[in-house]
């Protein structure tokens, strides 16, 4: 599994959704699979679902447990993809945010800023708006928001205009094109080391790639029915890598909190332990938030 994705806060997470044998449980981000093999091996019966379509391949190529039921799908329409598929009452929903390290990895995918690649940031590759279509087309304020909002750029303003001026000669097409937009915005002359490059791309390629994937209107839409979904004493887990995510998280868990429908189990997010930070990197930023309903 650890070639496509290792996964992040997995004994936390599968102690804190009490896992039951012969129970249902729905993995919303599936990836790797990682946490759902586990899920598996305790005996629970699941529902992998993720929108990426390498993700269920490699899914249906590894896993191979007829307590295992794949889909293709936008956690954005959970009830309806439960529903369709037997997983009306369920113990667990997870949701492991972000993207894979396969996602990653792939060049052509478009998300990584240390590897050249067609500006995508796709995570459903049948989806039509893509990282370049935004850069691209959206004016000037648009872009400045975009990277201010969803990336927490203190560069916002430069970059929006170094790309407005950019793309009058040249469209961006590329996520090198894009990395040296920023950098001549950021006022960088010379070859980037992997250490500027991280400096100055991370939140901007953060920012549109939330943007593409619509990730905070997901998790909005997605939490409130992943409760409907759950039987009495049943659990959401939610791991997210970013404040933004985090938020939307603890303040859900309030909400439904206030609603009485149940209890945050966790009072503060988990965060790894520092071997595992040491061992993956990509945990660092993880926090784990659970909700147990009533
Ligand atoms: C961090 S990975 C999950 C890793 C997995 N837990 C494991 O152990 O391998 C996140 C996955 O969620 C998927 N994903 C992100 N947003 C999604 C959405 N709205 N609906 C369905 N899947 C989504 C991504 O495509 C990616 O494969």
């Amino acid at each position: 599994m650890s070639r496509f994705h290792k996964p992040v806060l997995l004994e936390s997470t599968i102690d804190l959704l009490q896992i039951k044998p012969g129970k249902k449980y729905i993995d919303a981000t599936l990836g790797g699979g990682g946490h759902t093999e586990r899920i598996l091996s305790l005996g629970g019966v699941v529902l992998g679902i993720d929108v990426d379509q390498d993700a269920i391949d490699f899914a249906s190529q590894h896993i191979t447990n007829k307590n295992l039921v794949l889909v293709k799908g936008n956690f954005s329409n959970l009830e309806k993809i439960a529903h369709l598929n037997g997983f009306e009452k369920v113990s667990g929903v997870l949701f492991d945010l972000g993207v894979s390290s396969h996602q990653i990895d792939t060049p052509k995918r478009g998300f990584s800023f240390l590897k050249n690649g067609p500006l995508d940031m796709r995570m459903d590759q049948d989806s039509q708006v893509t990282a370049e279509y935004l850069v691209n087309v959206l004016g000037k304020g648009e872009l400045y928001e975009l990277f201010n909002r969803l990336g927490q750029e203190s560069h916002a303003s430069a970059i929006s205009r170094t790309i407005i001026s950019a793309r009058r000669v040249k469209a961006i097409q590329t996520t090198n094109e894009l990395l040296g937009v920023v950098a001549k915005a950021y006022g960088y002359k010379e070859d980037l080391s992997d250490f500027d490059k991280n400096k100055i791309g991370q939140k901007v390629f953060q920012a549109l790639r939330i943007a593409v994937n619509s990730e905070l209107a997901n998790l909005e839409k997605a939490l409130p029915q992943a409760l409907r979904l759950l039987e009495n004493k049943g659990r959401i887990a939610v791991i997210s890598f970013h404040s933004l995510e985090d938020k939307i998280v603890k303040n859900i868990f309030k909400e439904f909190e206030k609603q009485n429908l149940g209890n945050a189990v966790t009072e503060k997010p988990i965060e790894p332990e520092k071997e595992e930070m040491r061992q993956n990197s990509r945990s660092k930023s993880a926090k784990l938030r659970v909700f147990a309903k009533n």
